[in-house]
């Protein structure tokens, strides 16, 4: 007898997994693949973080640590608040979490009843629709406009209906835009006022390209904040991110965290109490983002991407192409095979017009990405 599966776990793919198989298969074949696809710094993890890691790998146990993880990590982090953004936060309100993908778990869990309405402004990163679907709670895809820099604005929120919740992130995935600090704050006051739960996702914090970005905490302590030591930090596979809870979810959160992850990873964290004094190594990746995003927006208007949006941070470019394709993920396919470069269809950020787009990720090396302007330049599509 088939036994049952059950629905809720039947979401998307995420579509740009399939892409880097699809780029690591070619490359596998023998052939030579830019990879433009793949969202995650090309960088090892700071150098600092490799030695704290060798010293806890020496001489720690290694066992579990508190829910929130260890006391000493939430403790820099209330630091870094304080240095970055003159922002005061309790160290009772860090969470420590798998990834910012394991907040994002605990922050939903603990925000949204089942059925509950989230509005998301796409094009938008795919895992927050999907997470938000396999926990029953209900998705509110709210076309963005260019114009907004892809953005949310209290106007769009307003005619979604009743929310529960909207997710935003400045600098955004897959555009790069940012909201200004006025336009954060515009959107944090409608949300409190209207009673709406703002999750801030703040995972590209410290790769811009013109002012810092503002933190929703810097507006007040309802809101969901969420960050990571993935992008900036350079840490992907460490898998370590945090959350500042708001005071009302602290409890609840300490007990899902409990029973759903035990803890963080705790190499992980031992690593990351280095992090904060390697800024000097981190500034030098955000320089060369700088520099591929300078040759870049220089280069792919001559290869015909001439219709992007406005990378204020974040390491993407996000290409209208609607003048060369209706169907993206077709246009990256022949992209890949005809010039080796790999880049992710605008289907995995919004489902009603992605077909039109597609994102450009630059954490690559300069020297790829000079390469890939030339073969795009050259490509006879
Ligand atoms: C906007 C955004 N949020 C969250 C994540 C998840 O990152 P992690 O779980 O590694 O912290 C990503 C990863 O690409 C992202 O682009």
């Amino acid at each position: 007898m088939a036994l049952k599966v059950a629905g809720r776990g039947r979401i998307p793919p995420f579509i740009v997994m399939d892409v880097v198989r699809a780029a690591e298969a070619r490359a596998a074949a023998g052939h030579d693949v830019l990879h433009m696809e793949i969202g995650q710094p090309s960088t090892p993890a700071p150098k600092g973080v490799l030695a704290a890691a060798q010293a806890a790998l020496a001489g720690d146990v290694l066992g579990y640590t508190g829910a929130f993880g260890l006391e000493a990590l939430r403790a820099r982090l209330a630091d870094w608040y304080r240095l970055r953004y003159g922002v005061e936060v309790p160290v009772e309100r860090i969470a420590l979490t798998p990834g910012s993908s394991g907040a994002f778990v605990l922050g939903f869990l603990a925000a949204f009843e089942p059925g509950d309405r989230v509005a998301l402004a796409t094009p938008c990163y795919p895992a927050y629709r999907n997470i938000l679907t396999a926990l029953g709670i209900e998705t509110v895809l709210v076309p963005a406009e260019a114009e907004h820099g892809f953005q949310p604005t209290p106007e769009l929120l307003e005619r979604a209906g009743p929310l529960d919740g909207v997710v935003v992130a400045s600098p955004a995935n897959p555009t790069g835009t940012m909201l200004g600090a006025d336009a954060l704050e515009r959107l944090y006051g409608w949300c409190h006022t209207a009673g709406v739960r703002l999750v801030s996702d703040e995972i590209y914090h410290g790769i811009v390209y013109g002012p810092a970005a503002t933190t929703a905490l810097a507006m007040g302590d309802d809101a969901i904040v969420v960050n990571s030591f993935s992008k900036y930090f350079s840490m992907t596979g460490w898998r370590l991110g945090w959350m500042i809870v708001p005071p009302d979810m602290v409890r609840a959160v300490e007990c899902l965290a409990q029973n759903l992850f035990i803890s963080p990873p705790t190499l992980s964290q031992h690593a990351a109490m280095a992090a904060f004094d390697c800024v000097p190594e981190l500034e030098e990746n955000v320089a060369r983002y700088a520099r591929n995003r300078a040759l870049l927006l220089a280069e792919l208007p001559k290869a015909g991407f001439d219709r992007l949006a406005p990378a204020d941070g974040a390491f993407y470019l996000y290409a209208d192409v609607a003048h060369l394709t209706n169907d993206s993920t077709a246009f990256c396919r022949r992209m890949l095979e005809e010039v080796g470069v790999a880049a992710t269809p605008g289907v995995d950020f919004d489902p009603e017009r992605g077909s039109r787009s597609l994102r450009f990720s630059f954490a690559g090396s300069t020297e790829a990405m000079a390469e890939a302007a030339r073969r795009l330049a050259a490509w006879k599509r």
